[in-house]
């Protein structure tokens, strides 16, 4: 199978799916290519030192949202992919692009949701004084962080925790639970039917 990834910055889920695929939790793939919007994503980094192809795409040379995400479009199936993968790409994608790829394109947005959709969850999360946090792993459809969610992970928020120990708290659970709905997807154990995300013939 081939997958596609797609980032804006560090790229560290990128970097659990490399090792996933080297590492048998996801079987029989390989990431065809890795494209970012920002040409500086250390992700890119990440993917030329795994010998993936990286592609830097940055929006600046389009006159609009729909002029980028269709040469978007072009550029990721010429690849083929099965699954395209979210992985920190911090740009919302036209209703055009979502609908190309319904089913096939999965999110990981850092929070429990359907609380905290969009950004700076985690100090959303600890000013409101939550004591969990988490990361939810989605299809992607029209509404934004708003798609069936399909596993989610949750971590605790103690009284002492800076932001960044919820953050680093939850991308080491975003590392975990990512490779392996990219593998159910993959092997069409899960699917997105009627809006909802359905695994092993169960709704979730
Ligand atoms: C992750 O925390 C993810 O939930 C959010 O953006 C972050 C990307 O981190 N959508 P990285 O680039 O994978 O390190």
């Amino acid at each position: 199978h081939n997958i596609v990834v797609l980032i804006s910055g560090n790229g560290s889920n990128l970097q659990a799916i490399i090792d996933s695929c080297t590492n048998g939790i996801i079987k029989n793939s390989r990431i065809a290519a890795v494209i970012s919007n920002k040409a500086d994503a250390y992700g890119l980094q990440r993917a030329q030192l795994a010998n993936i192809e990286a592609v830097s795409i940055a929006a600046t040379n389009y006159a609009n949202r729909q002029d980028y995400d269709q040469v978007l479009i072009e550029k990721i199936d010429a690849y083929q992919p099965d699954v395209i993968v979210l992985a920190g790409f911090m740009r919302i994608l036209s209703a055009d692009f979502v609908n190309h790829y319904q089913g096939r394109m999965l999110n990981i947005h850092p929070s429990l949701l359907p609380k905290y959709t969009g950004l700076n969850t985690h100090q959303r999360a600890i000013d409101a004084g939550d004591t969990e946090h988490g990361t939810s792993v989605h299809f992607v459809t029209e509404e934004l962080d708003g798609g069936p969610v399909i596993l989610q992970a949750k971590v605790p928020i103690f009284t002492t925790d800076s932001v960044d120990d919820v953050i680093e708290r939850v991308q080491r659970q975003e590392h975990n639970i990512y490779p392996l709905v990219i593998q159910w997807l993959l092997t069409q154990r899960l699917s997105m039917q009627n809006g909802y995300a359905v695994l092993d013939g169960n709704q979730l």
